[in-house]
């Protein structure tokens, strides 16, 4: 698409200048916004960038090693990957309130970022990738009082810490745009159709305290969800589709055994740009065949429900 192409262009050409021969550190989430980012300063300045990837131990089943993978070994871009799940779960252990999650997480992920982020000598930048929604959600709320609604953590307060000037080349740009610049870039469909995923990751997603158990219980659920919408021709009409873990346990029959185990909520929507969404109207087929595969294959579920909640008054994520 030329608007796109011109697009890149230009933003190439921003980049250079504002950042001359400087070296620039750009986080990675293995998101579609921060990889567009990194893929686009690194075709306008090569390896004066470093990407860093802090697996806080939240991520879903296998996202780290993708992570690593296509940064490392498909485009050759430097890259520290460090595996922090120890810290951060550790911090969480007994948390249940959901700000108290997002800002724990938010303080360790600056702390081991800094900590990374000081092996590069001379970095002057700090490149991220917020977009246009970001930068509105942060400041008001549509059609509501301004007050905070949740406490979004990326990497605010680093810049200034770190004394690093920012680079955020798709500051003006909504979702849809970011997909388009990523196709432009080559980026793989996999990655640029990718739905959005939470900074703080699976931790809101266990709504309650978190545990490495009941993390391992949402993977599994969360993946054969997710595998379902994919094989049913639905990941790319869905905004976001994932399963939440619920704090709370029904008795059930497996086999011929009663059963007492977690149930989980199914959350599929459509939106725009996350500020506002719809759930999304799944035939009742589909959501029979999810259900009867998490409870039959998901050893610590026994039971599946469908949030039907639109935002707002619900919001996306359950935390
Ligand atoms: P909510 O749940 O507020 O989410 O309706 C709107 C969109 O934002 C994502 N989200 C976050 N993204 N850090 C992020 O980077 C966060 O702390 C965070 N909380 C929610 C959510 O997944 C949805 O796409």
């Amino acid at each position: 698409d030329w608007t796109m192409a011109a697009f890149k262009d230009q933003a190439i050409a921003r980049i250079r200048e504002q950042v001359g021969d400087g070296r620039v550190i750009c986080g990675l989430s293995g998101g579609v916004d921060s990889s567009v980012a990194a893929v686009l300063i690194h075709e306008a300045i090569g390896d004066q960038l470093t990407c860093v990837f802090v697996d806080h131990g939240l991520l879903r089943a296998g996202e780290g090693d993708e992570v690593v993978s296509m940064f490392r070994d498909a485009y050759n871009i430097p890259l520290i990957a460090r595996d922090a799940s120890d810290l951060f779960l550790g911090e969480l252990d007994g948390v249940d309130d959901p700000e108290v999650k997002r800002k724990t997480i938010g303080r360790l992920f600056i702390d081991v970022f800094q900590e990374e982020a000081d092996k590069i000598k001379d970095a002057r930048f700090l490149a991220q990738g917020t977009l246009y929604p970001d930068v509105i959600e942060s400041v008001s709320f549509t059609g509501g009082p301004s007050v905070t609604i949740k406490s979004h953590h990326n990497v605010g307060g680093l810049p200034e810490r770190m004394n690093l000037q920012l680079v955020e080349p798709l500051r003006e740009l909504f979702k849809d745009e970011v997909r388009a610049l990523g196709r432009e870039l080559g980026l793989p469909e996999r990655l640029v159709g990718r739905h959005p995923f939470p900074g703080p990751g699976l931790a809101i997603r266990v709504p309650g305290t978190i545990t490495r158990e009941k993390l391992d219980i949402l993977r599994k659920a969360d993946a054969i969800y997710i595998d379902e919408i994919r094989k049913a021709g639905l990941y790319d009409v869905i905004w976001q589709a994932f399963t939440v873990l619920l704090p709370v346990r029904t008795v059930g029959v497996k086999g011929d055994a009663r059963s007492y185990e977690y149930a989980c909520a199914l959350r599929a929507v459509t939106s725009t740009d996350g500020m506002t969404a719809e759930y999304y109207p799944f035939e009742h087929e589909f959501l029979r065949r999810v259900s009867t595969r998490i409870a039959n294959e998901v050893r610590g579920i026994n039971r599946v429900t469908y949030d039907i909640t639109s935002k707002p008054p619900g919001t996306i994520e359950w935390e």
